[in-house]
């Protein structure tokens, strides 16, 4: 069976879906890899790194042509969707429940699309293959570092001759996969870290890591299903605000996370909580989107500077800016995915199994995922 990696389209993505160390465990199931020419670049993996370690580096056309499975990050676009074909496997990150209609053109083309973004996260066999974690992980790293090279000054306390330097108050809104990595990194730079969640078991985490937990006057239990939050109740929405409100202005740094599966992220920033923050203070916003974000003035993929000296980072693809760790966690999701999935060197779909029925969203010309089937449902249908 063949296998190959596609070089990524989607503007200012740097990250490549397998890397030259990734490939040993493959081959040694029966595999054999293909790489599109380019496909490391954006993660400085030159094609030779790839040939190697015993890859064959082949052009676009020859890659979907032979490839029984390919292997990518982002969703495939434009031209590329019509390249694949019937019989033909695609895995990556394809946002089915963002994007259905793309789900139904592979369906109606034959296509078996796996999306790494439909794991159940909860089931411990499946934390190999849990790529949203290893990119969280990623982007709440970075997000630190982001919103330390924007402020003004120190994060640690630092005593010198010249004067001492206070440490930077830190505030870590969401306290999942990213916000942990992001406490603990604001946390190494020497920065005083406080975090707040709506799930009231992440106070521990976050205190493990040194942050204080900011509790609430109103106590908000918003625990959902899958370890992940819910949506809050407007009334529990309004008490929230208006304490989170009180924190934020004593804050230099603001790093929001919050997200709940499937909706609009959380406003937990307001314009007022902007306005009431000093100047030189920072946001580093990870939840903005097209959709909007933590705060109620990030434009997402660009940098606000507030009339009152606030400024906002809402950067979109925080795992692309550091493409070889991300793309090295990533290859290890992917691997261990298409490894569960293979038997005797050839795949073989066990709708049985936990994992692959989750993940394996079109096959055999249908959508196979209810969830999505849903969403493609027209208005008032059964389905
Ligand atoms: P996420 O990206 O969906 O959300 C980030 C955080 O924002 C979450 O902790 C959520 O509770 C919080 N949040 C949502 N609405 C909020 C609000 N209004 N105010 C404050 N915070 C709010 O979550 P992520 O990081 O993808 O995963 C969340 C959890 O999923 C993990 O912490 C874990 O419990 C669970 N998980 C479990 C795994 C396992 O058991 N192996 C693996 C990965 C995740």
């Amino acid at each position: 069976m063949k296998v190959g990696v596609a070089r990524e389209s989607a503007a200012g993505e740097r990250r490549v879906a397998l890397v030259p160390e990734a490939l040993g465990k493959l081959q040694a199931a029966g595999l054999e890899v293909l790489v599109e020419a380019g496909a490391g670049a954006g993660a400085m993996i030159p094609d030779q790194a790839f040939a190697d370690a015993g890859a064959t580096v082949v052009s676009t056309d020859e890659l979907y042509a032979q490839s029984d499975v390919v292997l990518r990050v982002q969703k495939p676009a434009g031209p590329e969707v019509p390249r694949l074909r019937s019989g033909q496997v695609v895995i990556g990150l394809l946002s089915p429940l963002l994007d259905p209609a793309l789900m139904q053109t592979l369906a109606d083309a034959g296509v078996t699309a796996v999306s790494l973004d439909a794991i159940p996260r909860t089931l411990s066999r499946a934390q190999t293959m849990d790529a949203l974690s290893s990119q969280a992980n990623v982007g709440g790293y970075k997000a630190v570092l982001i919103a330390a090279n924007t402020y003004g000054r120190y994060f640690p306390l630092l005593t010198t001759a010249a004067g001492t330097a206070k440490p930077a108050n830190v505030l870590v809104l969401g306290i999942g996969v990213a916000g942990l990595q992001a406490i603990g990194t604001a946390k190494r730079l020497g920065a005083v870290v406080s975090a707040y969640d709506v799930r009231p078991e992440t106070a521990e985490q976050a205190e493990s890591l040194g942050a204080r937990f900011v509790k609430l006057k109103t106590a908000i239990d918003a625990t959902g299903t899958g370890g992940y939050a819910r949506a809050l109740t407007p009334e529990e929405q309004a008490a929230q605000q208006a304490e989170l409100n009180e924190v934020i202005a004593s804050q230099d740094v603001v790093i929001t996370t919050a997200q709940v599966p499937g909706r609009k992220p959380p406003v937990l920033v307001t314009a007022a909580a902007v306005a009431s923050m000093r100047s030189g203070s920072v946001i580093v916003d990870m939840a903005a989107s097209a959709l909007g974000g933590n705060c109620e003035l990030s434009e997402a993929g660009s940098t606000v500077v507030t009339e009152n000296g606030v400024t906002i980072v809402a950067p979109e693809n925080l795992p692309a800016s550091m493409p070889a760790s991300s793309s090295q966690f990533y290859a290890r999701n992917i691997s261990a995915l298409l490894l569960n999935m293979v038997k005797g060197g050839a795949l073989a779909l066990d709708f049985e199994e936990e994992v692959t029925r989750a993940t394996v969203i079109t096959h055999g010309g249908r959508v196979t995922s209810d969830a999505v089937a849903k969403l493609l449902a027209p208005a008032g249908g059964n389905a």
